[in-house]
């Protein structure tokens, strides 16, 4: 399929820039400043180190390099649009390819989701999304549902509203003081008691689905505007639905006229075999928040897809003007939504999500072939996704994963560590030689990690 090899020259000897003025995201900044691992060139597959190694990327940048990096189509498309037309105000002005970009996604979404707000990242689409909810409740004239329901161990970006629905406390306990007030949380479907080393869906747990109707009791149906999920948890360690779990939630929705918003930030363009997790688990939720593969990671772009009759409600219904009040600057930017189109069509081109469908029998076995490694205590697997579970540490809970992480990196894999879950994430052009490696370098990387 495609090439893994680079030949942009990389100079090893070259002197890295003063590493002090950034602050870096998400990340031990004084640690990493000690020993950086820098990242200069990436094709395909691959990632090549400042040091000109080539590293095999097992987790599509973060989850969002589905089609393989440095794609000459979606390249071509960025530059070709970048002499053209820069940047256009989304504000009372128009560009085509916005509503062209919102056209081709409306004929990949689930039946009946068919209008696209856009914005920058997941954390913007996320932050959209509950205050399109809040609109469309007002416009229903119920303006008292304002509750949200999000869920343990929930990542839903970084803005306060995303913050407040999220459920890791070490994202929240910064700013617990000044998170949304009127949130609760359902409890996660993490159980290994039940599940541990489920292949797919596990089967027990749709059971925890019952925690919603606990707390419509609670607060009442009248005052919730709405439940927020990511149908497959990524950055919290790769937790699965337990079959039926997503069913329950629509119907218990449903009866109660709750709106469900599913973060599809990760589980979007084909990461689970389908193009979006709602068509592979056949539950269709009213919102979805997408962004991530939407440009191949190319161009920033997130954006809130939701059904007609919210659209109708809040715009066609609403009095003459500025229907609302919410928007930014870089809405469906003319560099972001030539590198959408670009990318939709490498997808459809190359049937990259079938593939991914293709391969999952394959990836599911290389992952299941951990089993009985030392610290393994679970293995997570669906559509391109792998959570390896190792044992905490006695009072240093994250550092075997991390530690993991750091291993598979110097062995020539990238893989994510969320705590002390491994994820493995590929491109969806990922060869079967290529999982092999993956696996055989983190069955490496984990036994010799005590
Ligand atoms: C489910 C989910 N929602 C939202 C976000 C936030 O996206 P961003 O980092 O683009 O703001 C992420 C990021 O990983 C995510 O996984």
């Amino acid at each position: 399929m495609t090439s893994s090899t680079l030949d942009a020259p990389i100079n090893a000897t070259e002197t890295h820039p003063s590493l002090e003025e950034l602050w870096m995201p998400f990340t031990a900044n004084r640690a990493f400043k000690r020993a950086p691992r820098m990242l200069v060139a990436a094709k395909d597959m691959h990632y090549t180190t400042a040091d000109g190694r080539q590293v095999l990327d097992g987790t599509a940048g973060l989850w969002c390099v589905n089609a393989g990096h440095c794609r000459d189509s979606i390249t071509a498309a960025i530059r070709d649009q970048a002499s053209i037309m820069d940047y256009a105000p989304p504000f009372q002005m128009g560009h085509p390819l916005a509503f062209e970009l919102a056209q081709e996604l409306a004929r990949m979404l689930p039946e009946g989701i068919d209008h696209v707000f856009f914005g920058n990242s997941g954390s913007e689409a996320v932050d959209t999304a509950l205050k399109i909810a809040l609109a469309y409740w007002q416009s229903k004239g119920q303006p008292e549902r304002v509750r949200f329901i999000g869920r343990a161990r929930g990542y839903h970006g970084v803005g306060f509203g995303g913050t407040s629905v999220g459920g890791i406390e070490a994202n929240r306990k910064q700013f617990a003081a000044q998170l949304l007030p009127a949130v609760d949380h359902m409890p996660h479907t993490h159980d290994l008691s039940r599940n541990a080393y489920s292949r797919g869906q596990p089967t027990h747990g749709a059971d925890f689905a019952d925690s919603l109707d606990a707390l419509i009791e609670k607060h009442g149906a009248q005052t919730i505007a709405a439940v927020i999920l990511e149908p497959v948890a990524g950055s919290t360690g790769v937790l699965i639905p337990p079959t039926g779990y997503l069913e329950k939630i629509r119907a218990t929705c449903d009866k109660h006229g709750i709106l469900l918003i599913f973060d599809e930030v990760i589980t979007g363009f084909g990461r689970l075999g389908a193009a979006f997790a709602a068509d592979k688990f056949n539950v269709i939720p009213d919102m979805m928040t997408i962004a991530k593969g939407i440009t191949n990671a190319t161009v920033p772009m997130g954006a809130v897809c939701a059904r007609h009759e919210i659209y109708d409600t809040v715009v066609n219904e609403a009095p003459a003007g500025i229907e609302l009040f919410h928007g930014y600057t870089y809405s469906g930017h003319p560099l972001a939504a030539a590198a959408g189109l670009a990318t939709l069509e490498v997808y459809r081109s190359e049937g990259l999500f079938e593939r991914a469908a293709s391969l999952e029998n394959y990836w599911a076995d290389a992952v299941h072939s951990l089993r009985g490694l030392p610290h393994v205590i679970d293995l997570r697997n669906i559509g391109l996704v792998a959570g390896i579970e190792l044992e905490a540490r006695p009072g240093a809970p994250g550092t075997r994963g991390f530690a993991t992480f750091l291993k598979c990196f110097e062995l020539g894999v990238m893989v994510r560590s969320t705590a002390d879950t491994i994820a493995l994430s590929p491109p969806l052009i990922v060869e079967k030689a290529q999982i092999d490696q993956m696996f055989e370098t983190v069955s490496q990387a984990v036994r010799s990690v005590d």
